[in-house]
């Protein structure tokens, strides 16, 4: 049968390497999972509490406001003056999304259509080049490499790219995805990088789509800029907060779109034809979260902060170099001199099969991405110590 849309999408490259660790976790072999970025961390307790009070409750059970109730967009105003002092109306300026990654594409269909250019950061998270994609839009990557010591790549090397990117493209693009830290090679930019971006963007009006959903997953004092917080921003961007990450909400599907009123009511436009919006209980529970757990989100980074350590430290102590990330639960690894020629499918696919070890081949987030893997800190500092073990065991060629 033929199909629209789906037929240009390669093979999943996490799928070869899922499948192989359940392979060899059938096989009873211990596999310490590294791979896929799924939280681990359980939901704050009076989330799950409420949620299940809600849920008791039928006249929860009809459908919602796809829009999200005005408890809910009150609450993530709330959350957005207390993190970052930046105003937002909940009325106009703030739209409930089921997962950042829903809002996120949905938003592209009403940004972007057939013939339409867009840059893209290359490596980046699937969906900030599918989404996109699947709208008809002509995606142009632009690398983002990690920062080297001699200070290019990072964030001014990007910053560069789009600068020659947005040059070198006709008709000039009407959308920048932006998303910092970055998923998956760990970039982190500052208030003035987005202040010069943003100064760019309304003086040649492209809009700006800022993912942010590592907003609150930030190491040793580095707090991560909302896009929001550079003035005038709102002329020309919007940004999503996702409470997957920060309060480990990942199933419960609840994230927002802050920012530009027009782009707001253009989304909320499209979502009121697709969706009923999320199950009023989580809404309600997502509430409560915000409100009543506003600390939970520095617990969370705390403990990635654990496991980040004990992955670099042991890394490097086994000879293999990786810079510790400022920001995200990943660390962007290069792979060691002796073994790149493999490339990075063939390299993960060596440690889950010799070191009981899983990960993500940087080949998996864009062509830029086959000299690193990805390692999610989604196991506790035990395992991760134990994955460094296995490693080491398995790469008798690390300096
Ligand atoms: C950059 C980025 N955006 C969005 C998401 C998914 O967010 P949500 O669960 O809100 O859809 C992820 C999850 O890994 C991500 O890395």
């Amino acid at each position: 049968m033929e199909f629209r849309r789906i037929n240009g999408l390669p093979p999943y490259a996490f799928a070869v390497i899922d499948g192989l660790k359940r392979e060899a976790r059938a096989a009873g072999r211990d596999v310490v999972d590294l791979g896929f970025g799924n939280p681990d961390l359980p939901s704050p307790e009076v989330a799950v509490d409420k949620l299940a009070e809600a849920a008791h409750n039928f006249r929860n059970h009809r459908y919602s406001a796809s829009r999200g109730i005005p408890k809910l967009r009150l609450a993530a105003a709330s959350l957005y003056e207390r993190r970052f002092g930046v105003a937002v109306d909940p009325d106009t300026e703030i739209v409930a999304t089921i997962g950042a990654k829903e809002g996120f594409s949905h938003l592209m269909w009403v940004l972007l259509a057939s013939g339409d250019a867009v840059l893209v950061p290359s490596p980046s998270y699937p969906i900030h080049i599918y989404a996109p994609l699947f709208a008809g839009a002509d995606v142009r990557q632009v690398r983002l490499d990690p920062e080297n010591e001699d200070g290019t790549g990072g964030g001014e090397g990007f910053f560069a790219g789009l600068m020659e990117s947005w040059e070198s493209t006709w008709p000039k693009p009407r959308v920048i995805v932006l998303s910092f830290p970055h998923n998956p090679t760990t970039t982190c930019v500052d208030l003035a990088w987005m202040e010069r971006l943003v100064s760019f963007a309304r003086e040649h009006e492209v809009i700006l789509v800022h993912d942010f959903a590592y907003a609150d997953l930030a190491f040793d004092g580095y707090v991560p800029p909302s896009i929001l917080q550079v003035p005038g921003a709102k002329e020309v961007s919007v940004e999503f907060y996702t409470l997957t990450k920060s309060f480990s909400m990942a199933g419960w599907r609840m994230a927002f779109m802050v920012g530009n009123a027009e782009i707001v009511a253009a989304l909320t436009k499209l979502k009121s034809y697709l969706d009923y919006g999320v199950f009023q209980p989580i809404q309600i529970a997502a509430i409560v979260a915000m409100n009543e757990a506003s600390e939970y989100p520095k617990w969370v980074a705390k403990t990635y902060q654990g496991r980040r350590d004990a992955l670099c430290d042991g890394l490097n102590r086994i000879g293999w170099r990786v810079e510790p990330p400022k920001g995200t639960m990943f660390v962007w690894a290069p792979i060691p001199e002796p073994y790149r020629e493999m490339g990075s499918l063939e390299f993960a696919k060596f440690l889950v099969s010799e070191a009981d070890v899983a990960c993500s081949p940087g080949v998996g987030f864009g062509p830029g991405g086959d000299h690193h893997v990805r390692f999610a800190l989604i196991e506790n500092e035990q395992r991760t110590q134990q994955a460094v073990r296995q490693i080491r065991r398995a790469l008798p060629k690390l300096g």
